[in-house]
């Protein structure tokens, strides 16, 4: 299917939706209790996470846009005239405007994105401020093989991947591998990648990222029951349950659960779970990377690693990958 909005070229490559019933029946009747994190991301979970972003203890996000600013000039140079930027999950589309902002006379910016309504309002935004830019949603799931559209004429410029925020951290390695193996495809021989990735770090820093004061994060966790309370008429008392996140230093990841705080019965469409006191459900792992680890997992997918850039705090780096 193909329709044209006003401004951005719409593309619907989005495959059916997945039946989040049976996942998350499926994720609790297990011995170790897991629901996939893409759940956490209905609307009020997207809002939720946009606040943890603003968050004092939450780093990546303003750390990130602050390396980018300084890095874009390079990254441009690097890439050239006419390129055609594409985003893989491009959200609000807000770190890209730092790219194209620098970029020479850039061809197209192609967004995939699975949220429908997200990726309309940003890319519509994205072409009413670069007016002259063509603007090209894809409505896919980037971590499904899917074939990007034709583009428009790009008058030789290079193809630019661009997936920021360490959202490769919430993959574990085989499927950051096999994500950026998909990107290889979608970029061909002559494009490269810039990524954002969370790096390693002391326990103390992480812990309070993920643990922040207000307890905006601890309302992301737990939304994901108030989601299964109203999409399949679940009975959790959200004050019985509580986010549970801490850094596993020896895996290199943050685990994030939510944790049973007694022993209950929970009915979710018309099935009973049952919970012992401190038992989690484990919702998330964000994976963190040194720099020669993320080179590791980027030359094993295929990609040769150019150049890096980190912030003075050493909090987080940009990859740039040929
Ligand atoms: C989206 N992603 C990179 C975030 C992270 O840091 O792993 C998700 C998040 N979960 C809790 N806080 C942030």
């Amino acid at each position: 299917m193909k329709a044209a909005t006003a401004r951005a070229i719409f593309h619907d490559l989005a495959p059916e939706p997945e039946s989040f019933r049976d996942l998350v029946l499926e994720g609790l009747s297990r011995r170790d209790k897991e629901i996939p994190c893409r759940f956490l991301y209905d609307e009020r979970g997207s809002v939720l996470f946009e606040a943890i972003c603003e968050t004092p203890e939450y780093y990546p996000t303003r750390t990130e846009m602050a390396i980018l600013a300084d890095c874009a000039p390079e990254i441009a140079s690097f890439i050239g005239p006419h390129c055609q930027l594409i985003e893989f999950g491009s959200g609000a589309s807000r770190k890209v405007t730092l790219l194209l902002n620098a970029m020479e006379q850039p061809a197209a910016y192609v967004a995939i994105e699975i949220s429908r309504e997200a990726l309309q309002h940003a890319t519509d935004a994205l072409a009413s401020r670069f007016p002259g830019l063509a603007v090209v949603a894809v409505c896919a799931d980037y971590m499904r093989p899917f074939d990007l559209p034709e583009l428009p004429e790009s008058n030789g410029g290079r193809r630019l991947g661009f997936f920021p925020g360490s959202t490769i951290g919430n993959l574990n390695p085989d499927e950051a591998k096999l994500f950026l193996e998909g990107c290889r495809r979608v970029i061909g021989p002559n494009g490269a990648m810039v990524v954002g990735v969370d790096l390693k770090k002391d326990a103390k820093t992480l812990h309070a990222a993920y643990n922040d004061a207000a307890g905006v994060t601890a309302d992301f966790t737990l939304n994901l029951l108030t989601r299964i309370n109203r999409e399949l008429g679940a009975d959790f008392d959200l004050a019985r349950f509580a986010h549970d996140a801490s850094y596993n230093a020896i895996a290199g990841k943050v685990e994030i659960f939510i944790r049973s705080r007694a022993d209950q019965v929970v009915t979710v469409a018309g099935r009973r779970f049952r919970f012992n006191a401190g038992e989690r459900i484990h919702t998330e792992d964000s994976w963190k990377y040194s720099v020669p680890q993320f080179h590791e997992l980027a030359t094993r997918a295929g990609f040769t690693p150019a150049q890096h850039w980190v912030d003075p705090g050493n909090l987080f780096s940009v990859h740039l990958l040929v």
